[in-house]
C-alpha cells in the first residue's frame, strides 16, 4: 500500500510552475485520434491517466511517441476501437474514445468509465447526443456498444451544463455529415482548448466558450502542433493553500482568467492577489473570514475547488457554508477531516456546514478522489503531529509528483510504500491499521 506522510510545516512559501491541464490532455489526446496525420501535443501531463491511455493506444493502434510533455501522436495505424473494459475503467474520461473514433470505425466498444468515486456520475447526455447523430448504443455485460454506419448532424440540446458530453459530442460530429449545433453546452477553457486543437486539425467550430456550439462536418483532419492550457484546478489548489497555510505562493505559467471565480470567491475571504498576464501570487496577511459558496459549471465556481477550500474553512473563525450542486455526493472528504478534529456537519443535499477553528491533529485518512487528496494534504500541513493520507493512486491520476510540488514550497511530505500494511475501510467512520 502506498500513502502519503504529512508533518505540520511551516507556512507554503514560494514559486510553482503549473502543468498542463490533466482534464484537457485527456480530450486533446483523443481528438488526435480523429486526424489523417501526426500531430503534436505539448504540455501533456506525466500522470496515470496519460499511462492508461498509452495502454489503449498500444491495443488499438494509436501510436505516441513521448519526449518529456511533448507527445507524437499518430493515429493512422489505428486497427480496431474495442477498448478493453478494465482499462476504461481506469480512468473517467476513457469514453472520449467514443468520440475520437466513431466517425471513423463506426464501431467502438468500450466499458464503463471510471473515475474519481463521488457517487453517481451518468453518460446519458452522451448517449443521447450520440444517438442523435444517428448511432446505436447498446449496454451489454459491462460494455457499450456505440455503432453508426454514418454520423448526421443534428441540433442537440443538453439537459444539464457538462463538460465531458460537450466535449464528446464535439468529437464525434467533426467528421459527421452537415452541421451539428450543441445547445447548453458547456463554457469551460477545456472545451475551448480542444476545439482550437480540432480547429488547427482543420474542423470546421464555431462558439466554443458559449454556450452554443456550431460544427459543420469535414472529410478529412489534418496534422497539427498545439500545446495544451495550463491546469486551472491544481493552481486555484495552490492558491488556496497559500491562505490555509498563512503562507505566500505565486503561480506561474496560468491563465489568470480562468481561475476568475475562484480568486474573486477567495478576496471575499480576505485573499489578496497580485495578478500578473500569466502568474497570481497569493496570500491571506490581513485574516480571513467565513464565506458561503455554491458550486456550479464555469464560469461558476467549480466544484474541483471546494473540497482544497474546506480544509481553508476549518481555519477560519466562524460558520462557513459549501453546497455542491455539481456532484453533491462529493463530500466524503469532510468525514475525514472531521477524524482530523474539524467540525463539519454533512446533509444529504451536498451542503456541507463548517465551523472553524477548531484545531487539526494527524490520523489515518483516505482520499476518495484526487482534489480530496489535496484538501487533506493541506490539512496535514496545519494539523499538529503527522497525518497519512491513503488513497494515492488517486492523487496520482491528477500529479505528476506531488511530493515534488508541494515540498519545494516548504511542506514536511513523503510517500511511502509498504506492502505488507493494509487498511480494513470498510467502516466509513473508523478506519483500522493494521501491519
Ligand atoms: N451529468 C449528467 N449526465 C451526463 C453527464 C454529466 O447528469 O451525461 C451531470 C454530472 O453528474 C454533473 C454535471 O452533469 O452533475 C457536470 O458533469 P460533467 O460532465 O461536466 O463532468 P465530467 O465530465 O464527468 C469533468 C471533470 C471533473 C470535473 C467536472 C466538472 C474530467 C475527466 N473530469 O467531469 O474533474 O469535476 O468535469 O467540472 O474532465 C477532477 O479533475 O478532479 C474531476 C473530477
Amino acid at each position: 500500500m502506498k500513502w502519503l506522510e504529512v508533518k505540520k510545516s511551516l507556512p507554503l512559501q514560494g514559486t510553482i510552475t503549473v502543468p498542463g491541464s490533466k482534464n484537457s490532455s485527456l480530450g486533446l489526446l483523443a481528438a488526435c485520434c480523429l486526424a489523417d496525420e501526426p500531430v503534436i501535443l505539448d504540455n501533456i501531463p506525466n500522470i496515470q491517466d496519460f499511462r492508461v491511455i498509452c495502454e489503449i493506444a498500444d491495443d488499438i493502434g494509436l501510436t505516441i511517441e513521448k519526449e518529456g510533455s511533448r507527445l507524437v501522436l499518430d493515429a493512422t495505424g489505428i486497427t480496431n476501437a474495442d477498448i478493453d473494459p478494465k482499462k476504461a475503467s481506469a480512468y473517467r474520461a476513457s469514453y472520449y474514445f467514443i468520440g475520437g473514433l466513431l466517425s471513423k470505425f463506426k464501431k467502438v466498444s468500450i466499458g464503463y468509465p471510471g473515475g474519481d468515486n463521488f457517487g453517481s456520475r451518468p453518460i446519458d447526455q452522451h448517449i443521447k447526443g450520440f444517438k442523435a447523430l444517428g448511432a446505436k448504443v447498446n449496454f451489454y455485460q459491462g460494455y457499450y456498444t456505440v455503432e453508426a454506419k454514418r454520423l448526421k448532424g443534428t441540433e442537440i440540446y443538453f439537459d444539464m451544463v457538462t463538460m465531458g458530453a460537450t466535449i464528446n459530442l464535439l468529437l464525434a460530429s467533426v467528421r459527421a455529415e452537415g452541421r451539428t449545433i450543441l445547445y447548453n453546452a458547456a463554457r469551460d477553457p477545456e472545451v475551448v482548448d480542444v476545439a482550437i486543437l480540432l480547429s488547427k486539425m482543420g474542423a470546421k467550430i464555431k462558439g466554443a466558450g458559449t454556450d452554443k456550439i456550431i460544427i459543420d462536418g469535414v472529410d478529412s483532419l489534418k496534422g497539427c502542433t498545439h500545446r495544451a492550457i495550463p491546469d486551472r484546478l491544481i493552481a486555484g489548489a495552490f492558491l488556496i493553500g497559500a491562505g490555509t497555510t498563512g503562507g505566500k505562493i505565486t503561480v506561474k505559467g496560468i491563465i489568470p482568467e480562468h481561475l476568475q471565480s475562484c480568486t474573486t470567491k477567495l478576496q471575499e475571504a480576505g485573499f489578496e492577489f497580485e495578478i500578473g498576464d500569466t502568474y497570481i501570487t497569493s496570500s491571506a496577511p490581513n485574516g480571513l473570514q467565513p464565506i458561503k459558496v455554491v458550486t456550479g459549471m464555469y464560469p461558476r465556481f467549480g466544484t474541483d475547488y471546494q473540497q482544497p477550500l474546506t480544509t481553508l474553512l476549518t481555519r477560519i473563525e466562524g460558520n462557513s457554508m459549501i453546497v455542491d450542486k455539481i456532484f453533491p455526493e462529493r463530500i466524503k472528504h469532510c468525514i475525514q477531516l472531521n477524524r482530523m478534529g474539524a467540525y463539519i456537519e454533512i446533509q444529504d443535499s451536498g451542503s456541507i456546514f463548517i465551523s472553524g477553528s477548531r484545531s487539526l491533529h494527524g490520523a489515518w485518512v483516505h482520499a476518495t478522489d484526487v482534489r480530496a487528496g489535496i484538501c487533506l494534504l493541506l490539512a496535514g500541513l496545519v494539523a499538529e503531529g503527522t497525518t497519512y493520507i491513503t488513497g494515492v493512486e488517486h492523487v496520482e491520476r491528477g500529479y505528476e509528483d506531488i511530493v515534488a510540488a508541494f515540498s519545494s514550497l516548504g511542506a514536511r511530505i513523503k510517500l511511502c510504500e509498504d506492502d505488507k500494511v493494509t487498511i480494513d475501510r470498510t467502516r466509513e467512520t473508523s478506519v483500522e491499521i493494521s501491519k
